[in-house]
């Protein structure tokens, strides 16, 4: 069996790494870029550094900040639109997944004429995007999604009628502004759900099917830095280090799961599309759910993860080092204010049988370590909700 290992982002990582952003933009050729983020990151000052480094390069840039949470094609055509009208050359993302997934969709139909629906990821969308797409930079103001490395634009499309993943080893961003003084300020239940949806990312992708022993050591530190590092970025938003280790976690578990997810995310979009849940969230609740599923299927792979979530048991079998685990993701989320059920973050158990053909469609669980069947989708909610 063949398996192809690339980890190809180029990151400039640390405390001020935003502030070259016009050199940055400038080796890259940019001379008009489109600036994409959404209205929450200019209320809160969030885009000043960014429109202050261009300014001063006198790089002229047009504007696009209507990015919605969870994005859909209206987060995606106005801004291409605005890219074509202002003649831009590329895109600089500025924001959480939402904003950094609409701008690599952006990008990609600027030179890509195609409906979207055509690049979904379960119709071979992959095939048919090429490397022609303008330069991206991408600058993460959240610690989670890692789509500022990763290969995917997560968009909810009318035409499938879910959160479609359009993926090409092209989409990854040209270069990676990662600079955690930009999270300082994210509000305590966002720096859990985001942190979450991180820990996920690594988890996740180190249990999924297939062979990638890099991306498996990836995710096993990424499980680490989260469980050491999350509780104190959550308890005090201005602790750097905190935020610092939380960034470097995003982007490996962004890395990692170049190998796969799982069940996890495809119980976790239709969470979103249907029941408005915030994408960590989600992942936080249903994490311990699938964990405990998947033992079964892939007892060995616990007692690594075990260790890595900081339990130090010699003698104890698979099972129980598994078990322990599972506690200690339920302990992290209940130290950092996740709620434990989906009924208690909204969700009405009417959505149910709504979701589960929505989780069926979604490629993610596709390289769950278990298959999963719509029966058991539905079992994974009912113990969740
Ligand atoms: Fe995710």
């Amino acid at each position: 069996m063949l398996s192809t290992w690339s980890f190809p982002t180029k990151i400039v990582f640390g405390a001020s790494s935003s502030e070259p952003l016009a050199e940055v933009a400038k080796s890259l050729s940019m001379e008009r870029p489109l600036v994409v983020t959404d209205p929450g990151i200019v209320m809160c000052g969030l885009l000043d550094g960014v429109t202050a480094s261009l300014a001063r390069a006198k790089i002229p840039w047009q504007l696009f900040d209507r990015v919605e949470a969870n994005p859909t094609e209206a987060s995606v055509f106005p801004g291409v639109s605005a890219f074509s009208q202002a003649n831009c050359d590329g895109v600089i993302a500025v924001g959480g997944g939402s904003a950094l997934d609409a701008a690599k969709a952006i990008r990609l139909k600027t030179t890509h004429p195609l409906p979207l629906e055509e690049y979904d990821d379960l119709r071979g969308g992959a095939e048919k995007i090429s490397s022609n797409l303008p330069p991206m930079i991408a600058i993460a103001t959240t610690s989670g999604t890692g789509s500022e490395v990763g290969r995917s634009a997560v968009i909810a499309l009318k035409a499938t009628g879910r959160k479609t993943v359009i993926f090409s080893p092209y989409l990854i961003p040209s270069v990676a502004l990662a600079d955690p003084s930009l999270t300082l300020r994210l509000p305590p239940h966002l720096t859990a759900a985001t942190g979450m949806d991180a820990m996920t990312h690594n988890l996740e992708a180190y249990l999924a099917a297939g062979i990638h022993p890099m991306c498996d050591a990836i995710g096993l530190k990424g499980v680490e830095i989260c469980r050491r590092y999350l509780p104190r970025a959550v308890s005090n938003g201005g602790d750097l280090e905190a935020r610092s280790q939380m960034m470097v976690a995003a982007i490996m578990g962004g890395v990692a799961f170049q190998k796969g997810l799982g069940t996890v995310h495809s119980l976790a979009h239709p969470l979103s599309t249907v029941a408005g849940m915030h994408h960590g969230l989600t992942n936080a609740i249903l994490l311990p759910h699938v964990m405990r599923f998947n033992l079964p299927a892939v007892p060995e792979r616990f007692p690594d993860l075990a260790l890595a979530l900081g339990i130090i048991a010699p003698g104890h079998s698979c099972e129980e080092l598994a078990l322990r685990a599972i506690s200690a993701i339920e302990q992290l989320n209940h130290e950092i204010g996740i709620p434990p059920r989906l009924r208690d973050a909204g969700v009405r158990e009417e959505m149910i049988p709504v979701m589960v053909p929505l989780a069926m469609q979604d490629g993610c669980r596709l390289l769950n370590p278990r298959p999963t069947s719509a029966e058991e989708m539905e079992m994974l909610y009912r113990a969740a909700f």
